[in-house]
């Protein structure tokens, strides 16, 4: 078979980090970290910290060469500094020697987010004396480690670890200011040099950081990627790549930050903490960049966008969700991103040694008597490995692969519903499954390539063709089903082994009744809906990440919603997303009868106890005629789309709150939803109404609609009629002027209606979601 093969000597190897597997949190004298403290969840993790024998006899199984853990600094010092904790230090002396007995290379990284609490207790980060702390730590571990431990990574995504620690507190320590996360950035820079003069003064000669480099571009990019970008659309796009991967990237190897970071650190809270001579000791000689890469960063120009805490100083920036496939943490999959970025860093750091240190997916994965087929993450990794084999090919020195993760384990806030692993982990029992992942991985390594086509899997027909009987015999056979004599038993046994085949979950559910189908019930598209087909989309992809079979119906006619009743009752489907119609409309509730779970995407017209995810469009609403109302304006005239649509008549009740307040009252027209209706409307309004200062439009094709027929009275917007939009923020941003809308999150509603029915599937009790709208503010008012 031909294959894609890569470099001799290429390494191959899965990354993890220590408060995510080891567990036993207080064994041995190990003292808090920040995340002990910070996390809600259970800490036992993955017991790596007793089962890591298991866990490096299953890494030879499966033929890695390269394993890269981390460290915990509180196992070592648990008072953070001061004395070392030498039990701590004997389990990864034994850890070690495992490995190596194994054959496989011990990674350690020095640095994974578990800062222990005792030094945050004085300070953390943001203080200068944890960066010296963390060099005598290194020093410590390397002492014990470095006759046997080639390979040190200081930090892992000191980004993360400094922006989400300190910045949006969404990690640990959870706390949250601009200033903070730029000392600690710095300090965790520091740290890193003064690490690496440690390891290296003490013999280490391969050492380097990991960093999550994400390439930065617009919504357009990702589908094309040499787009030429407008010049707010290029700042945007630099400004975030500053803050995200230059801010580290250029004091390790160019010994400077880049240029324009430095007034943003200094707006908040100044640059005292870079002292002269720091630049020079984060500057050490890297051998090898380690590359973390998930899922780009999607940003576009919004003047009135106010900073993502995550990100300070990126006011001004819209930080966008695109309509690709994702994975079930809801990361776009975007693999030739990571071809861009291993070309990127080979071109502006010629010479630089790089490996992938992390790359991997979030799947939900189901288990099954006969495995864990976890196609979409084999997929993911393939897609992934293909495009790293591209930038071989065009000159990228990439030493080596490394997936995350080994084990499924604690994902720091999301806790242990985040599946990474290529090794399923039972936590009631710590049981370890090998899910086809990690079967397919061994045999990439095996053959240090990939194969042309991923080899089919032998089909409950090939089987059946092979045994000469009837696919629902093999079907009974392979599901333990009694009615069959042993012969045919033992010729379909045969057959089932001679192919390698392996029992899905189709040729189970023709016993179980399980089709893992789930229905996409769809009433006609009205013209000009595209949002719709948008959170379609992603709920489609989000659910067949989770395993399950789309199929989508529509549901137009009498005749339709009967057939579409029919096979819910039938059971040729597990499960229903409906569309729900704009009229008053019994679908719902004859489906919900039928006992399959349903879930609606938008509040029906009808209420019903069937769980719905929709936004908040009256509260949208009111809060743009608010807006329209605090900048003076008093003849606002609203468009309203069809009156039939649950969310305009929404919308129309919160702007008639907000207008009643003001004791105002309502001008309303009426239209559809194309752009034509809207500027019909548009020109109606202005006519009954010469004095109408503002428009307030229910989609945002209506506000366009709106702006062309203001063109041709002759009125000037913003200053003689203000407009405002909803729900449509890629057209709203390609207007001119651009246009005021409330914004609404596309893929958050994907995911929560995936969410919701994965969760009805599982029998919970569910509550409808009402996601909020955002109102951003440009031009038009
Ligand atoms: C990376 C982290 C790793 C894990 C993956 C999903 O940012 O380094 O610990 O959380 O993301």
């Amino acid at each position: 078979m031909s294959t894609t093969s890569f470099p001799e000597g290429f390494v191959w190897g899965v990354s993890t980090s220590a408060f995510q597997i080891e567990g036993a949190t207080s064994a041995d004298g190990r003292g808090p970290s920040v995340w002990d403290v910070f996390s809600a969840d259970r800490a036992e993790a993955c017991d790596h910290y007793h089962r890591h024998s298991e866990d490096v006899r299953l890494m030879k199984d499966l033929g890695m060469a390269a394993y890269r853990f981390s460290v915990s600094w509180p196992r070592i010092f648990p008072e953070g500094s001061g004395k070392v904790n030498e039990a701590g230090l004997d389990f990864y002396d034994r850890l070690v020697d495992e490995l190596l007995a194994a054959g496989i290379a011990p990674y350690a990284t020095l640095y994974h987010w578990d800062l222990p609490q005792a030094l945050e207790m004085i300070g953390g980060w943001p203080v200068r004396d944890t960066a010296r702390r963390f060099a005598d730590y290194a020093a410590a571990v390397h002492d014990r480690l470095g006759d046997r431990v080639d390979t040190w990574f200081t930090l892992n995504e000191p980004w993360v670890a400094a922006f989400l620690g300190y910045g949006s507190g969404v990690h640990a320590p959870g706390r949250k200011s601009a200033a903070d996360a730029f000392r600690s950035a710095h300090h965790m820079l520091l740290a890193h040099g003064l690490a690496t003069q440690a390891l290296r003064s003490a013999g280490a000669t391969r050492v380097g950081p990991v960093l999550n480099i994400s390439p930065v571009m617009t919504p357009a990019q990702v589908s094309e990627l040499g787009r030429e970008l407008s010049e707010e659309d290029a700042e945007a796009v630099a400004r975030i790549d500053a803050l995200a991967n230059r801010q580290f990237l250029e004091p390790m190897l160019r010994g400077s930050y880049p240029a324009e970071l430095l007034p943003i650190i200094e707006r908040h809270g100044g640059l005292e903490h870079i002292h002269d001579g720091d630049l020079d000791t984060i500057a050490q000689p890297v051998d090898l960049l380690g590359v973390n890469y998930y899922t780009p960063l999607v940003v576009q120009a919004q003047p009135s966008e106010t900073a993502d805490p995550a990100f300070p100083g990126s006011a001004g920036v819209l930080f966008c969700t695109v309509p690709t496939a994702v994975t079930a943490m809801g990361w776009p999959i975007v693999p030739n991103c990571l071809s861009l970025l291993l070309g990127r860093l080979s071109r502006e750091y010629p010479g630089l040694d790089l490996m992938v240190t992390e790359n991997g997916a979030d799947f939900v994965d189901t288990v099954t008597a006969d495995g864990i087929h976890d196609v979409d993450r084999i997929s993911f990794i393939e897609e992934h490995l293909r495009a790293l084999s591209s930038a071989v090919a065009d000159g990228a020195r990439v030493r080596g692969y490394l997936v995350w993760t080994l084990l499924d384990n604690l994902e720091w806030s999301d806790g242990y519903q985040r599946k990474f692993g290529l090794v399923h982990v039972d936590f009631a029992t710590q049981r370890r499954r090998l899910k086809d992942s990690a079967l397919w991985y061994r045999d990439v390594i095996r053959r240090n390539g990939l194969a042309e086509t991923r080899p089919k899997r032998p089909t409950l027909e090939t089987v059946a063709a092979r045994a000469g009987v009837s696919r629902a015999t093999v079907s009974r056979v392979v599901n333990g089903e009694a009615a069959v004599s042993a012969d045919v038993r033992t010729a379909v046994m045969r057959a089932v082994k001679e192919l390698g085949y392996v029992p899905n979950a189709a040729a189970r559910s023709l016993v179980t009744r399980r089709t893992n189908a789930i229905a996409l019930v769809l009433s006609v598209p009205r013209q000009g809906d595209s949002l719709t087909a948008a959170v379609v989309q992603y709920v489609t992809s989000m659910l067949e990440g989770a395993g399950k079979q789309i199929t989508l119906m529509l549901a137009d006619t009498a005749e339709s919603h009967r057939r579409i009743v029919q096979q819910a009752e039938a059971r040729l489907v597990d499960g229903v997303v409906l569309l729900p119609p704009d009229r008053s409309d019994t679908l719902a509730e004859r489906l919900s009868r039928t006992g399959v779970p349903i879930v609606l995407l938008g509040k029906p017209a009808v209420t019903s106890l069937v769980p719905y995810v929709d936004v908040d469009n009256a509260g949208g609403a009111e809060t743009a005629t608010q807006h329209l109302l605090a900048r003076g304006r008093r003849r606002i005239g609203m468009i309203c789309g069809p009156m039939d649509l649950v969310s305009v008549q929404d919308r129309l009740a919160g702007h008639r709150a907000a207008l009643h307040r003001a004791g105002l009252q309502p001008l309303l027209a009426l239209a559809d939803l194309t752009r034509a209706s809207g500027a019909a409307a548009g020109r109606q309004l202005l006519g009954d109404d010469p004095g109408l200062d503002a428009i307030f439009a229910a989609t945002d094709q209506l506000a366009i609609g709106a702006l062309q027929a203001a063109r041709e009275a002759g009125r000037r917007v913003p200053e003689d009629l203000a407009i405002v939009g909803f729900d449509d923020i890629d057209a709203a941003s390609a207007t001119t002027p651009g246009l005021t809308t409330v914004r609404v999150p596309l893929a958050d509603q994907a995911l929560a209606l995936a969410r919701l029915l994965l969760s009805r599937l599982e029998g919970r009790h569910t509550t409808s979601v009402v996601l909020p709208t955002r109102l951003v503010v440009r031009e038009s008012t």
